[in-house]
């Protein structure tokens, strides 16, 4: 066919019939990946075949759906591994079967979710709703699905930076505000990213030094405000963390909420991960303060198993919120009228225009398990690190580099018989190793400089077993790696 007879609906199937005999295909193989998720390696690097295979011109002709279907399936087992209950890496959550439920009914509504009268506007709404009420914000609280707390905490301080300036920065930029922020050096990396994308500079979000718990110190923290008063600064932005990223530490919110009232300071809280705990009745109370935040970033993607990607932000001063994002054109006005009614829209709460429908799989999701279950995983995931944190201190051969918290153990293999000093080789060694044996997939850190295998467990589907397995391992390689090696 010429491309001048191209038919009307030119990207829908031909034959139906074949298209929704390939779907089911598809379909098979993603449940049979997700059945067998707790069996084979846990992380098997792309084959070169199937790397040179991705290496293809762009296409001008389409496939046929057997064709295409092959294409797509080959990917599946060559995941980062996080579906594997031994993947204790970074913080990467295990997702879960009944996304697919959502994601394929996204998928045939194709739905534009920055704004407008339609259905998939009302279950954004709702899940922040349920956001709210989960972490006791009050009803004027506003908030947003976004892609994860990176987004979140951008949104959050960029609120938080024109409510300071009473929202003049959106028209005139930060020009000499002198405005900083204060957070512990133990707080991740996205909330100086944050202030560098505001114009800020990463230098005005003030680090300040941890406790041996790793936690924010407080005292330093009030000499750093007091200090940065004198010297002719604008405090405005107090961030504490929920579940720090290297030990899962969680700031003392409450001193924090009290600092920020008290310094007329917004606070903020990271909970990418920690704030996941507030589902389980057992570990909500250490959440204790976080109800007072001015802000909220967390992940629905991590510790709650919803597919890749999903956070949320939630902002006490939902005014405020609106005010530093808002601004429709013409073509956008919302007239209260049939399909441009539905006001406020999402547009009008973060950067993005044209946005999926990520609220979805994260309200089907809510709605298949319920905050207890969810809870209840996070609270077993929490008393495995626990007793992974025992079983290290027992073990002559093993270092515990910092006090387990939450769902984090940080660890290294280190007999008395090697030298301090070669300690650091050895155990990202041993990581790689177990990597690419493929028996479990740990990540590295430093605590107070030193390299720690870092063991981070945010998934439903680890067992004591999987623990078992990985602390053989890294025996195991390290006597053969230390043996092996001339150290
Ligand atoms: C404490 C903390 N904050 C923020 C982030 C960034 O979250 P995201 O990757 O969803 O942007 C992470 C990621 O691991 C985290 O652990």
């Amino acid at each position: 066919m010429r491309e001048t007879e191209v038919a009307t609906g030119a990207l829908d199937p031909k034959d139906w019939a074949a298209f929704e005999a390939s779907l089911h295909k598809v379909l098979s193989a993603a449940v049979d990946k997700l059945k067998a998720a707790e069996t084979g390696r846990v992380w098997t690097p792309p084959p070169e075949d199937i790397k040179a295979q991705l290496h293809a011109p762009l296409p001008v002709k389409g496939l046929e759906y057997d064709a295409l279907v092959a294409q797509l399936t080959v990917l599946l087992p060559y995941g980062v591994g996080n579906t594997h209950p031994r993947f204790f890496g970074w913080v990467h959550g295990s997702g879960s079967p009944g996304n697919l439920l959502a994601e394929i009914i996204g998928a045939a509504m194709n739905a534009n979710c920055g704004g407008r009268d339609h259905i998939a506007i009302y279950v954004e709404r709702q899940v922040v709703e349920w956001c709210r009420s989960l972490f006791q914000f009050p009803d004027s609280a506003s908030g947003l699905i976004v892609s994860g707390t990176s987004m979140a905490t951008i949104i959050a301080a960029k609120t938080a930076r024109d409510r300071a300036l009473d929202f003049t920065s959106r028209t005139d930029g930060v020009g000499d505000t002198k405005l900083v922020g204060y957070v512990s050096e133990q707080a991740h990396s996205c909330l100086a990213r944050a202030f560098d994308m505001l114009g800020l500079g990463t230098q005005a979000l003030r680090k300040i030094p941890a406790t041996a718990g790793f936690e924010i110190d407080l005292a330093a923290l009030q000499v750093q405000i007091s200090r940065d008063r004198a010297d002719g600064f604008h405090p405005f932005f107090l961030g504490g963390t929920v579940g720090t990223v290297n030990t899962a530490a969680i700031d003392d919110l409450k001193a924090l909420a009290e600092i920020a009232e008290r310094e007329q300071i917004w606070s903020h809280a990271d909970g990418a991960f920690g704030a996941c705990a507030m589902t389980s009745s057992e570990l909500a109370p250490r959440l204790s303060g976080i109800e007072r935040a001015d802000s909220l970033a967390f992940d629905f993607h991590k510790w709650m198993h919803v597919n890749y990607d999903a956070g949320c932000v939630l902002i006490r001063d939902g005014d405020a919120h609106r005010r530093a994002f808002a601004a429709r054109p013409d073509y956008l006005a919302a007239n209260g009228v049939a399909l441009a009614g539905g006001d406020p829209w999402p547009v009008d709460f973060g950067p993005e225009l044209s946005r999926g429908f990520r609220a979805l799989k994260v309200w089907s999701h809510l709605l298949e398990h319920g905050t207890e279950k969810i809870g209840r995983a996070i609270a077993e995931n929490c008393a495995l690190v626990s007793g992974l944190g025992e079983k290290v201190q027992a073990h002559p051969d093993l270092e515990l580099l910092a006090p387990v918290s939450l769902n984090i153990c940080c660890l290294r293999y280190a007999p008395a018989s090697l030298k301090r000093a070669q300690l650091d080789d050895l155990n990202t060694a041993i990581v790689a190793q177990i990597q690419n044996e493929g028996i479990a997939a740990p990540s590295t850190t430093r605590i107070d400089g030193a390299l720690a295998i870092r063991v981070n467990i945010t998934n439903h589907r680890t067992r004591e077993e999987d623990i078992d397995i990985l602390l053989d391992a890294i025996i195991r390689t390290g006597v053969d790696l230390s043996s092996g090696r001339s150290l």
